[in-house]
């Protein structure tokens, strides 16, 4: 694992870490229906596999681990990563009183410049945190840098495609602090193959009556 002390968009960061740091002790209560119907469509990408040593990328509270634990998934490793200490102290707790079986480290970063070598992991899953990049391109170059050859991609945000995805971007410009901007599917499309993906898999789901997902499988091209 290499570390890197300079990276870009410290000020987008810095705000990234002021909003989720309030929302750390009560992340997944307060967005328990979101999680659910998030989960469930990385679900059938996930289940009964091999995903061998696996980034998790924006990992949060590591939600993520139990459900993989539910899904048969059995990875040689668990890595996750958040621009958020606060995130990661939860994610730490989570994963000390219910670890995953495999070893597994949590690790403060922006998904902009990740601290790891070329071809450290088979799978990367990022979920529900690109909206929040202040560089797209970068980090989604980045999480094609460190996925090994015949690994994939599985990217899940938020589409600006429904009309109430398009309010909602508004809401959020003006009022969420992290909030960078919210991507319809074909330009979350068109970046993964400007960083040098094959997209094996799409699909568009509404998760609730606001909420409208984007799923992506992609390996390196
Ligand atoms: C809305 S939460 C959701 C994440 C979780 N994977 C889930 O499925 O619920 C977004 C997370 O991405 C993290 N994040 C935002 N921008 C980031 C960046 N540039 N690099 C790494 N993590 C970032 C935030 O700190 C936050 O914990």
């Amino acid at each position: 694992m290499k570390r890197r002390d300079t990276v870009g968009g410290r000020t987008a960061r810095a705000a990234v870490r002021r909003e989720y740091q309030g929302l750390a002790g009560v992340y997944d209560r307060r967005w328990a229906a979101y999680l659910r119907g998030s989960l469930r469509m990385l679900r059938p990408h996930l289940r009964d596999a091999r995903p061998g040593r696996l980034l998790d990328l924006g990992c949060d509270t590591a939600a993520l681990v139990p459900h993989l634990r539910a899904w048969n998934t059995l990875p040689d490793a668990y890595v996750g990563v958040d621009a958020s200490d606060a995130m990661l102290a939860v994610a730490r707790g989570r994963l000390v009183a219910a670890p995953p079986a495999c070893p597994w480290s949590t690790l403060t970063a922006a998904a902009e410049a990740l601290p790891f070598h070329d071809g450290e992991f088979d799978t990367v899953v990022s979920a529900s945190s690109l909206h929040d990049w202040s560089d797209a391109a970068a980090g989604l170059a980045e999480a094609r840098r460190v996925i090994a050859p015949g690994g994939r991609l599985l990217l899940l945000d938020w589409a600006r495609d429904p009309l109430t995805m398009r309010v909602l971007d508004r809401v959020m410009r003006w009022r969420g602090a992290a909030y960078h901007r919210m991507y319809a599917a074909g330009e979350m499309e068109d970046l993964l193959r400007r960083a040098a993906f094959a997209v094996r898999g799409r699909e568009t789901r509404k998760i609730t009556r606001v909420w409208g997902l984007a799923l992506f499988e992609a390996v390196p091209a």
